[in-house]
């Protein structure tokens, strides 16, 4: 594999963990108390559960404390906001995510839970006062997996300012929040999805792709610009074996830069994660 090429994020997520570990061990001798991370699961979703155990584990290693609040699959709408309150209210906690999605008869509701969240808790980024920071460029709150693709960008030197910025997603996660980064750095954005009219035409123009379908191979080689840096941000399992949206071994070939999928963006947003609750517990805790 041709190690210039690579946008090496799972080395990248390693180097910043060993350092955030460092300032959290450095704040427990100050003060004596660890950030406290609190997910709330609803159900038994075997991929969120997998998300959750890789969060739990990662914070751990670094010395974030991570309470696991497994929710029955049944809990109806009522409960799960008494829930969210014990978590805002509970001064030992500094951090809250909602594993999304919930179940079905829960789904509808996503967004007034998300909003229900404390925003100074918030690590996640979704609710509507953090989103309208990054409105005004503020990153403080932004969500961890833009953050981690931008840091990593940033840490390999790209120059954004000009660029044609392809976006091929537009969620609350990655998509949206991505629009202000990139246009705060002076890229120029096109954002993609399902009603898109010609989408080859656009990804052909990308200096800058960024990708999150959530389909193997979207990205073939025939159809980036040469030269491209590709950032591929899906998570897919064929044959049992995780990969992305990008036919990395062919586009490798044309491309400048791009991340493996598994070992590029997903590291990068459990580590930003953990940034974004080292953040909110130094606020809470008045540490500077
Ligand atoms: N590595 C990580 O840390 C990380 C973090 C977050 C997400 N992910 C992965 O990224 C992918 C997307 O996640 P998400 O939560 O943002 O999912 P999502 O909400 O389902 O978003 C998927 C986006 O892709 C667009 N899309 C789907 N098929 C398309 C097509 N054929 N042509 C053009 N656009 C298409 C959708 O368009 P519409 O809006 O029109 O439906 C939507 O905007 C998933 O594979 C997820 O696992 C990875």
């Amino acid at each position: 594999m041709s190690e210039e090429k690579l946008l090496n994020g799972k080395r990248f997520a390693d180097h910043l963990n060993l350092k955030l570990k460092e300032k959290i061990t450095d704040a427990y001798k100050k003060m004596g108390k660890r950030p406290r991370l609190a997910a709330l699961l609803v159900g038994q979703n075997p991929a969120s559960m997998t998300y959750v155990n890789i969060k739990q584990k990662t914070c751990e290693d670094i010395g974030i404390d991570f309470t696991l609040i497994n929710l029955d699959q049944n809990i109806t709408k009522d409960q799960l906001f008494k829930e969210i309150d014990k978590v805002n209210n509970d001064d030992k906690v500094n951090g809250v995510i909602l594993q999304l999605p919930l179940p079905k008869h829960l789904q509808e509701y996503s967004l007034e839970f998300v909003e229900h969240i404390s925003p100074l808790k918030d690590v996640d980024g979704l609710h509507p006062y953090n989103q309208g920071k990054l409105f005004n460029y503020d990153e403080e709150f932004a969500p961890a997996t833009p953050k981690g693709i931008i840091a990593l960008l940033e840490h390999y030197n790209i120059n954004f300012k000009g660029k044609e910025v392809i976006i091929i997603n537009r969620s609350n996660l990655v998509g949206k929040p991505l629009i202000f980064m990139f246009l705060k750095r002076n890229s120029t954005i096109t954002v993609c999805h399902t009603s898109t009219v010609n989408i080859e035409n656009h990804i052909k123009r990308a200096d800058i792709l960024v990708v999150a379908v959530g389909r193997p191979k979207f990205i073939t080689k025939d159809k980036i610009k040469k030269g491209a840096i590709i950032v591929d941000v899906g998570t897919n399992r064929v044959d049992g074996k995780l990969c992305g949206d990008v036919d990395f071994d062919r586009v490798l070939e044309k491309c400048s830069k791009v991340t493996p999928s598994p070992g590029g963006v997903g590291p990068l947003t459990v580590s930003f994660l953990c940034h974004n609750t080292f953040h909110v517990f130094k606020k809470q805790v008045n540490l500077s």
